[in-house]
């Protein structure tokens, strides 16, 4: 029976990627709450100092490198480092990710361009993984991988078919490794967020102030598509990513959590000024052809 020590982690040993920022730090965080000892690979020094300093105020047992997931050698030392710090590690979460601000048509990529957000995206989901396991089956156990992808993963991102192209491979890294691990009682599943306010996304300087007016009394980006009528923030995925770490989640295996507000669901629906929802949107006259 479920009760709650379901949510603890206590005795736990998670590595985040990316912590240092955004949807990875409070990841990093909610595992720290919970009992849990956390390591964290994050690639700026300035990031570093700031998260170990705040998780240390917070009484978590951390350790913070300053690691680039995107080379293997670091993460190579950087799995040593946890090994000996913890000689063990329970949960992986793979929350390292950018669009790179990438916003091109296919012909006006170049290959470099198409190569870095491959390397940022996906390719480091099998360097860090493949590092990782040898410790993630050491305690015999069994643990839980954690990838994080996007909402881009099933949908088109127009303007970056690269990227798109890497969030739909993570839910096909994530169903594989999920049978490739299972003999291990390794579960692997991913979170898909929508935009949620971030370094990466920062919301307050991205949007513009007033665009395309309001509706039900809020801006209208927020509730013309999105049923929940909010943009994201980073602790909506540190709530899945307790749950995915948890025994409360231990019959999901090669799933994905859409952490979106239901903007997948509403899909290509839009809310008209009043209120309900269509799948026409944006017309003039009946919207039907041929009937004016
Ligand atoms: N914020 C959103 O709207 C949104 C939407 C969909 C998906 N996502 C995904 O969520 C994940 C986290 O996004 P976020 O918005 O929190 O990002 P963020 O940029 O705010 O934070 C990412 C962190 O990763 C660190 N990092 C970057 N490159 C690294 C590397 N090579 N090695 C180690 N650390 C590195 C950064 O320094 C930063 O601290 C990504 O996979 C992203 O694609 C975010």
């Amino acid at each position: 029976m479920l009760n709650k020590d379901s949510v603890s982690l206590e005795g736990k040993v998670a590595l985040v990627t990316g912590g240092g920022a955004g949807i990875g730090r409070a990841i990093a965080q909610a595992y720290g709450a919970l009992g849990a000892r956390v390591a964290v690979a994050e690639i700026s020094a300035e990031k570093v100092s700031a998260l170990r300093e705040e998780l240390a105020d917070a009484g978590v047992d951390a350790l913070v490198s300053q690691t680039d997931v995107r080379d293997s050698a670091q993460v190579a030392d950087f799995l040593a480092e946890v090994d000996k710090r913890y000689a063990r590690l329970d949960i992986l979460v793979n929350n390292v990710g950018d669009h790179l601000g990438m916003v091109k048509t296919l012909e006006q990529m170049s290959e470099e361009e198409w190569d870095q957000v491959y390397q940022i995206n996906l390719r480091h989901l099998f360097v860090v993984t493949k590092a990782a396991l040898p410790l993630m089956r050491r305690s015999g156990e069994g643990g839980s991988i954690i990838n994080v992808s996007s909402i881009e993963g099933f949908r088109a991102n127009p303007y970056n078919v690269i990227y798109t192209c890497c969030k739909h491979a993570v839910t096909g890294f994530t169903r594989t490794m999920a049978l490739e691990l299972a003999n291990d009682n390794i579960r692997v599943n991913t979170i898909a967020p929508e935009t949620t306010d971030s370094e990466q996304v920062p919301l307050e300087y991205l949007l513009k102030p007033g665009h395309a007016g309001e509706l039900l009394g809020k801006p209208a980006y927020l509730t013309r598509t999105l049923p929940s009528n909010r943009f994201g923030r980073p602790d909506d995925h540190a709530g899945a990513a307790v749950f995915l770490a948890t025994e409360l989640s231990s019959w999901v295996n090669g799933s994905t959590i859409n952490v979106d507000g239901g903007g997948l669901a509403a899909a290509g629906f839009q809310r008209i000024p009043s209120g309900p929802w269509t799948i026409i949107p944006e017309v003039t006259g009946t919207g039907v052809q041929g009937v004016d």
